[in-house]
């Protein structure tokens, strides 16, 4: 970045207030940008709730404050679902967000270049603008299913919003290749809340924001991104594989639980491409009977599988253990199933996923889609098996699917474990799952070289010229 204007009027150095929703899968690509950030020249300053903080200790170089905000139980109760979840982040938010950003200004409004925010959080990009912030929002998930988010108030006047049963197959114009089926939804939540939400993310974005940042890269997703900049007439970076950006060795990350080392041993034991890794990442939660299924599934295949078996992952889990079960243990498993997979499958509570990811032992990887683990696996050219659970999952499964072509279906709509054997079978060793293999090395090959791209050094230069 040698040539670029770092400063601000006065001499200092510009600086870049950064804040994200405390979510597992939100935090760690925002920490991850301003590490990047910081080491172009900008100074960054994370604000932070003080719930899910992150620690500083990991981050010598950046500058962190507490917002101190007051949350509402809804807002971190493990029985929340996502969107009373963000709801409720969103509005309790707003006020403490508010006020450390003004009292940041009193050190200078010049220093400050601009905020960059999380892109589901409305409330902060209204507040940064009314205080005359120029704001970023950081999407943490893909381009698509931003553009489905900014279609969203359209979507409900066409009627695709609620979702229809007699629907679901139809392709949404505009859209493609999503069906009804794929657009962002929150099963079993009030049609209104999540219309509303949808709507007060696409109003702040046009009301109060001067870019787009996006985990993403050109190579997969350039027709979306072209899209966002025309329907919004504002610049977007896709300066992701954010991690790839970082290089080696990987950093260490924020964690929702201690990752289980030693499921790498157990790897390295086992033949290149032999095991299916199993993870629905740090948000989703299945019911019992889909647990059991996918158990049952994994056994039925034969095939020898790492499982994240989250403590909290499973609905009714906790009971399941018995009263007074801690917060963090795992669900218990079927009666019967580690009897019957024995060495073949391993389980743990959290996995250090990227590693294992790289692991030569790895063949598939079963995924909720999340976007996070989706581009890890993409930088890895892992094929997946696609399980989404709620919102930006359902359309980045469609890409996995049908756009990109690197993953296939665990099962439509409700997972059975026949229906999951087969899945997994063939894609660990049928020609469906060799086909999704090649084409996963060639998207390794294009983040690979995304990641040396000029994406964050223009971003840079936007921050300087704001
Ligand atoms: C959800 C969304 O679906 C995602 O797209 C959104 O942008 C953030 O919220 P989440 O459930 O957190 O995401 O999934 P994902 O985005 O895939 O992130 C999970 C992260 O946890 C990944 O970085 C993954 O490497 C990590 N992880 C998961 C572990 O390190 N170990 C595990 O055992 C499981």
């Amino acid at each position: 970045m040698a040539g670029l204007e770092q400063h601000g009027d006065g001499g200092h150095r510009r600086r870049v207030v950064l804040f994200s929703l405390p979510f597992h899968g939100h935090l760690n690509p925002m920490l991850k940008l301003a590490a990047l950030l910081h080491a172009r020249g900008l100074g960054v300053t994370v604000l932070h709730t003080c719930f899910n903080a992150p620690d500083p200790a990991r981050h010598p170089e950046l500058a962190f404050v507490p917002i101190h905000e007051t949350l509402p139980d809804e807002a971190t109760s493990p029985d929340s679902d996502i969107l009373r979840k963000l709801l409720a982040l969103n509005a309790a938010c707003e006020a403490a967000f508010r006020a450390a950003l003004a009292s940041l200004l009193r050190g200078g409004r010049r220093d400050v270049a601009c905020a960059v925010v999380d892109g589901q959080c409305y409330a902060a990009m209204g507040a940064a603008g009314e205080l005359g912030v120029p704001a970023l929002a950081l999407r943490t998930d893909s381009a698509a299913a931003f553009r489905n988010m900014l279609a969203g108030p359209q979507l409900r006047d066409a009627g695709y919003v609620p979702i229809k049963e007699e629907q679901l197959d139809e392709p949404v114009p505009g859209l493609e290749p999503l069906r009804v089926r794929d657009l962002i939804r929150v099963d079993g939540r009030d049609t209104d809340e999540h219309c509303s939400f949808v709507a007060s993310v696409a109003g702040a974005v046009r009301a109060s924001v001067s870019g787009i940042v996006i985990n993403t890269f050109e190579a997969i997703e350039a027709a979306e991104l072209a899209k966002i900049q025309r329907e919004l007439s504002l610049p977007a970076f896709a300066v992701g594989p954010l991690h790839l950006l970082l290089g080696q060795p990987p950093p260490v990350e924020q964690s929702l639980h201690e990752p289980d080392r030693g499921c790498l041993a157990w790897l390295d034991a086992r033949p290149p491409r032999s095991v299916l890794y199993v993870s629905l990442g740090s948000l989703a939660r299945v019911d019992r009977g889909a647990f059991e299924e996918m158990a049952w599934g994994l056994a039925g295949s034969g095939v020898p599988f790492l499982w994240v078996v989250r403590p909290g992952s499973v609905a009714g889990g906790a009971a399941g253990a018995g009263a007074g079960a801690a917060a963090d243990e795992a669900p218990p498993l079927p009666d019967g199933f580690e009897e019957e997979v024995r060495d073949r499958g391993k389980i743990v509570k959290w996995a250090p996923q990227r590693e294992v990811l790289a692991h030569a032992a790895i063949g598939a990887f079963w995924t909720h889609c999340g976007w996070n683990s989706t581009l890890e696996s993409i930088c890895e050219g892992v094929p997946m098996l696609v399980q989404p659970c709620f919102a930006d999952q359902m359309v980045t499964a469609r890409y996995v699917t049908h756009e990109w072509g690197v993953g296939l279906e665990v099962g439509e709509e409700v997972v059975e474990r026949g229906m999951v054997a087969k899945a997994v079978r063939e894609a660990m060793a049928g020609g469906g799952g060799a086909r999704m293999r090649e084409r996963a090395h060639r998207l390794q090959m294009q983040a690979s070289a995304a990641a040396t791209s000029s994406a964050m050094d223009g971003l840079v230069r936007f921050i300087l010229s704001l």
